[in-house]
């Protein structure tokens, strides 16, 4: 029992793997409904269309979206970066694209986690050229360390170190997507038998 209300500060992982809680679920779910409230205030009359990234931003956007009162709308794009890792290698692919034209429309793009900004950049540029009556951005996660490419999200959830998280939404090998808050993933080293971060 005493250890059953023990806070964890770990979810569990595999064998090789460990996940240390960096923001549980309960301090996400109150920031997200912070950026909502944000959001409101600073369109207050208009219908807001946000453009959420598949697949790490759909536990994000679907809090925003209950969280923001009045018109909204939403709509989903994917897309993959080149490269051998999970992370970003700078080219980045549509792989699908949305549903409804965003002309004209106050958009605001949706992402898990700004890192290099190289998804981002490319994003935005698709975005621009498709004339939206505005266009912001939201991320729930914000690695300024990493930064490669000049963008900036409007709307912040935390400003993490330079480490790999994983949950609500982020994933290793699309494992760990489904955790309710954030965590640092860190990686058994086969030789020497101990933990280090990814
Ligand atoms: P960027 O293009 O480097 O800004 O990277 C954005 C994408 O890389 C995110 O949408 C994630 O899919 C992935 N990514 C970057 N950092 C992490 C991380 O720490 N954990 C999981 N995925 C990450
Ligand atoms: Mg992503």
């Amino acid at each position: 029992m005493a250890d059953k209300r023990r806070k964890s500060r770990s979810y569990d992982g595999t064998p090789d793997e460990k996940v240390r809680i960096l923001i549980p679920r309960s301090r996400i779910q109150r920031r997200i409904i912070e950026l909502a409230k944000q959001i409101r205030q600073d369109f207050p009359k208009e219908p807001l269309h946000l453009v959420g990234v598949l697949k790490g931003a759909v536990f994000f956007l679907s809090d925003l979206a209950r969280g923001i009162t009045g018109e909204v709308s939403f709509d989903f794009i994917a897309v993959s970066s080149y490269g051998k890792n999970a992370r970003s290698s700078g080219q980045v692919k549509l792989t699908k694209d949305l549903d409804a034209s965003i002309e004209g429309k106050t958009v605001i793009v949706v992402e898990d986690i700004l890192d290099t900004g190289m998804t981002l950049q490319y994003l935005l540029r698709v975005f621009e050229q498709r004339k939206p009556k505005r266009l912001r951005v939201a991320v729930l996660l914000d690695k300024p360390d990493r930064r490669i490419a000049a963008v900036r999200a409007d709307y912040v959830g935390f400003t993490i170190p330079n480490e790999f998280v994983v949950g609500f939404g982020l994933d290793y090998a699309e494992r760990y997507r489904n955790l309710p808050g954030v965590g640092v993933l860190t990686l058994k080293t086969r030789d020497k038998g101990e933990f280090s971060d990814k």
